[in-house]
């Protein structure tokens, strides 16, 4: 099939790109570059280096003709979500909506949508169930709930199948150190560089932790199944930031940590129920917090930025 992952050259695109690439498939990119880079992408691919608002994407779709579309290209940082709401509006509403239309008009057969843990907010019945009611609280989480409903309404007027996974907080190889699981990778990158890490809060905070290459495992079912609407992505394990750190320091040296004030607007706990892609998609994570962070230390520790080594 062919197969087009916007932001194939971030963090999770990569590794959704390679999961469909050693299944046979053949891989197509539009990235704009901001945050991803070409070297993130090793396997044979094709790629258009424009915006996902660019309306020149129809060209693409239609001389390509593509089968299935992972849109991951966002705007990811929460911060500028809130000081510059047209930017982020920009990449994740206008341009979901442009890659909507593209795969509607072009005979896509399904559209995967990133939706995020955001969309949640605050709501703190844990685990976080598909239908509790989202207290969103930035605009990079309520854009994330827009989409959902655009990836809703264009089954409704258009009969495009989209499935919208909630991510939780992805960590892994070539992750930077903005967006939603930046901690791992901002940790990791302090241990390697024996500087002290520094701890918001007393750390008890939790977060629901997931490897990227169990996300591109789920994106690659999500894909080929009849699944639609949305659907949590997660291990359904709360994992603390002090647990974090004793967990590295079963791998590698790490410092005391410098604890400071709790920044405003940090939720306290995160995890997410995984009942429902566990079902509908036959997939269960299979990597432990353990052995991810050991996979992401070693790769971040190489010399040369070469594909973690994946269980299948
Ligand atoms: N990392 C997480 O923990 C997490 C959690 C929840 C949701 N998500 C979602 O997953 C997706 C991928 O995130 P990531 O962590 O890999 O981030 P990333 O920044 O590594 O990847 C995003 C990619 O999109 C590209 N991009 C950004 N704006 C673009 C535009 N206007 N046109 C074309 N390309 C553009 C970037 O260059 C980059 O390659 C995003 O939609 C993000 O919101 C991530």
């Amino acid at each position: 099939m062919n197969v087009l992952i916007t932001g194939g050259y971030g963090f999770i695109g990569s590794a959704v790109a390679e999961r469909f690439y050693k299944e046979g498939h053949s891989i197509y990119i539009i990235d704009s570059l901001i945050t991803g880079r070409e070297e993130h992408v090793a396997i044979p691919h094709k790629s258009f280096l424009m915006n996902v608002e660019d309306p020149a994407c129809d060209q693409i779709f239609q001389s390509v003709g593509f089968d299935i579309v992972v849109h991951l290209a966002a705007q990811i940082d929460v911060v500028t979500s809130i000081n510059e709401p047209a930017v982020d509006t920009k990449t994740n509403i206008l341009g979901l909506v442009n890659i909507l239309n593209c795969a509607s008009k072009n005979g896509v057969k399904k559209v995967i949508f990133a939706s995020s843990a955001a969309v949640y907010g605050n709501a703190s019945t844990l685990p976080l169930k598909e239908d509790e009611i989202c207290e969103t609280e930035s605009m990079y989480g309520m854009n994330k709930r827009l989409g959902e409903l655009y990836c809703e309404k264009w089954g409704q007027f258009y009969g495009l199948d989209t499935l919208c996974f909630r991510f939780a907080n992805v960590y892994g190889p070539r992750q930077g150190n903005g967006g939603e699981g930046g901690v791992v990778s901002i940790f990791l990158q302090g241990v390697r560089d024996n500087r002290t890490l520094t701890v918001f809060g007393d750390g008890s905070q939790t977060r629901d932790f997931i490897y990227v290459h169990d996300v591109a495992d789920a994106v690659y079912r999500g894909a080929l199944s009849d699944a639609t609407g949305v659907m949590n992505l997660s291990t359904n394990r709360e994992t603390s930031i002090n647990e974090l750190i004793e967990t590295i320091r079963s791998f590698a040296t790490v410092k005391s940590p410098s604890y400071r004030e709790s920044r405003l607007g940090d939720i306290d706990r995160s995890c997410l129920d995984n009942t429902q892609v566990k079902h509908q998609l036959d997939w269960v994570p299979l990597y432990t917090i353990n052995e991810g962070l050991l996979l992401t230390y070693e790769w971040m520790t190489a010399a040369e930025l070469e594909p973690a080594i994946e269980k299948k």
